[in-house]
C-alpha cells in the first residue's frame, strides 16, 4: 500500500466521482449523506458497476454462457438484475432458489449445486424446473433418480469433479484439490464412473461436467490446469459412452483486487480470453470435438467491486507506542472476512475522499472479541473522529451473504444507487427481528 496516499480509485465503483468539496459519489449519490440518510452500517452498490460488470462476463465469455454466483450476495432486487442482464443464476441451496424465484428468476437458466442436496432441495429443484443440476455424489444421483421414480421430471446434469488442481489462494476457499469435500474425484476414477452412470440412466440427461477449483484466484494458469484435466477426462467419457458433450463448466473463482498492492489483477476480460483459449487447445488436444459449451459463474468479480460498506467511527482508543483503534458500529457480523481468512481491505473517509491518509490506526469492530478487526493497520487521514463515516471498499462480495446476527447486532439494509438515485432493496433488521422467531410467552400462557 502506498504509504499515506488517498484511496485508489481503482478500488471504487467506475461511477466514483470527487465533487468539488472533496466528498465521494457513487453513481451521483453522495455517500457521507447516504449514511446519514440510512444509517449505518449500510451495504451500499453501484447498479451502474454491477451492470457493467455482468456486461463484461457476457462479452468475455459470450451471451448464455456465464451464471452469476448467487452465494457472493443474493437478494431479490439482485436476482432481478441478473435475469435482466441475461444471465444464468447458480444457486448452491435451496435458499437461494427460493429466493432466486421469488423474484421472478427463470427457473431454466438456473444452475443448482451444492454437495449434500435435500430429498427437499431436489425435489423442490426438479418441480420448478431448474436448468441443471450439478451432481456432486453417488447419493444425490440415487435420490435423484428415486425422485424421478416417483414422477418428477428428468433433470439435465453436470457431473461436478475435483481435478486436483492446486489453486493458489487460502485453504478453505480452494476446492480443485483432490482432498475435497466437493464433486467426484477425477485421479482415482469416480468422476469418470459418475458420468458413465448418467450418461446411462433414463432419470437423467447428461449435459457435461463442472469443476470450481476454488475463489479470489489471481493466477490464471490455475483455470488452464483445471480445464486440462476436465477436458481430457470429458473425451474419455465422450469415447467410451458415444454421448455428446455439451457443456464444460468451469466454475468461478477470479479474484479482485482489494488492496493498492493487488492492481495488476487479471480483468475479467483478460480472464475470458486465457480461459477461451487454453480451453480450446485442450478441446483440441483431447480430441473432443464438437467443442462443448465452455461457461462459468462468477460472483465475486461481479459484485465485489460493486459494493462499499459504510460505517460510523464511534470511539478512537489510541495506546501510545502500541496503536490506534478506530472502532465502527459494524464489524464482523456484517464483514466475516478478515476474521475467517486473514483478509485485507482499505479504509476511506468518504467526506473527505481525495485527502492523504497519514496515519495508520486498526479499524475495529463493536463485536465482543479481540479478533473483530475489519482493516489492520488501515491508512486514515490523520483528522479520522469520531462521528465520521468510513467506508471500506471491495465488500459488495460474501458480505451481506455472510452476515451474522453475533451478539444480536441487526443486519444492515442494502441500497442500490443509480443516476442520483437511492433506493432500500433490503430493509435494515429491526431489534423485534430478533425475537422473531423466539416464543415470546412463558410456558403454560
Ligand atoms: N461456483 C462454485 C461451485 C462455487 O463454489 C463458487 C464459490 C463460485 C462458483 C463463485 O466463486 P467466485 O467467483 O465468487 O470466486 N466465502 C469465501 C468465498 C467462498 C467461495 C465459495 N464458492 C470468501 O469470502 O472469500
Amino acid at each position: 500500500m502506498t504509504s499515506g496516499a488517498p484511496v485508489a480509485r481503482a478500488l471504487l465503483p467506475r461511477s466514483a466521482v470527487i465533487d468539488e468539496r472533496g466528498r465521494l459519489l457513487i453513481d451521483g449519490c453522495d455517500v457521507d449523506q447516504l449514511a446519514r440518510t440510512f444509517g449505518t452500517p449500510l451495504y451500499v452498490y453501484s447498479e451502474t458497476e454491477l451492470r457493467a460488470r455482468c456486461r463484461e462476463y457476457r462479452d468475455a465469455f459470450g451471451v448464455d454462457a456465464v451464471s452469476y454466483a448467487g452465494k457472493a450476495f443474493l437478494c431479490v432486487e439482485m436476482a432481478r438484475l441478473v435475469a435482466e442482464e441475461g444471465m444464468h443464476l447458480d444457486v448452491a441451496t435451496g435458499g437461494e432458489l427460493h429466493v432466486a424465484l421469488r423474484a421472478g428468476f427463470p427457473a431454466a437458466r438456473v444452475v443448482f449445486h451444492g454437495n449434500n442436496k435435500s430429498d427437499d432441495e431436489l425435489r423442490g429443484a426438479l418441480e420448478a424446473g431448474v436448468g441443471r443440476i450439478v451432481a456432486d455424489s453417488f447419493d444425490e444421483l440415487d435420490r435423484i433418480e428415486a425422485l424421478v421414480g416417483d414422477g418428477a421430471r428428468a433433470p439435465r446434469v453436470l457431473i461436478r469433479v475435483t481435478p486436483g488442481v492446486e489453486a493458489h489462494t487460502h485453504e478453505y476457499i480452494a476446492t480443485g484439490a483432490d482432498d475435497s469435500k466437493f464433486g467426484f474425484t477425477v485421479a482415482n476414477g469416480t468422476a469418470r464412473e459418475a458420468a458413465v452412470r448418467v450418461a446411462k440412466s433414463d432419470a437423467m440427461t447428461f449435459v457435461g461436467f463442472h469443476c470450481h477449483i476454488g475463489s479470489q484466484i489471481l493466477v490464471l494458469e490455475s483455470f488452464a490446469r483445471a480445464a486440462a484435466v476436465v477436458t481430457e477426462l470429458a473425451g474419455e467419457v465422450a469415447r467410451d459412452t458415444g454421448a455428446p458433450i455439451d457443456e464444460i463448466n468451469l466454475g468461478g473463482g477470479l479474484g479482485v483486487p482489494y488492496t493498492a498492492d493487488e492492481l495488476d489483477a487479471p480483468t475479467i476480460a483478460e480472464f475470458g480470453r486465457e480461459v477461451r483459449a487454453n480451453f480450446t487447445d485442450a478441446c483440441a488436444t483431447f480430441g473432443l470435438d464438437p467443442l462443448p459449451a465452455l461457461t462459468v459463474e462468477a460472483g465475486r468479480s461481479i459484485a465485489g467491486p460493486a459494493g462499499i460498506t459504510l460505517y460510523t467511527v464511534g470511539t478512537i482508543k489510541e495506546i501510545p507506542g502500541v496503536r490506534t483503534y478506530v472502532a465502527v458500529d459494524g464489524g464482523m457480523s456484517d464483514n466475516p472476512r478478515p476474521a475467517t481468512y486473514g483478509a485485507e481491505y482499505e479504509a476511506a473517509i468518504p467526506a473527505r475522499i481525495g485527502a492523504r491518509r497519514p496515519l495508520v490506526a486498526t479499524v475495529a469492530g463493536k463485536h465482543c472479541e479481540q479478533g473483530d478487526l475489519l482493516v489492520r493497520d488501515a491508512h486514515l487521514p490523520a483528522d479520522v473522529a469520531v462521528g465520521d463515516v468510513l467506508i471500506t471498499p471491495v465488500t459488495g462480495a460474501y458480505g451481506y451473504s455472510m452476515a451474522s446476527n453475533y451478539n444480536l447486532v441487526p443486519r444492515p439494509a442494502v441500497v442500490f444507487v443509480r443516476d442520483g438515485e437511492p433506493r432500500v432493496v433490503v430493509r435494515r433488521e429491526t431489534l423485534d427481528d430478533l425475537v422473531a422467531r423466539d416464543r415470546l410467552e412463558s410456558e403454560g400462557d
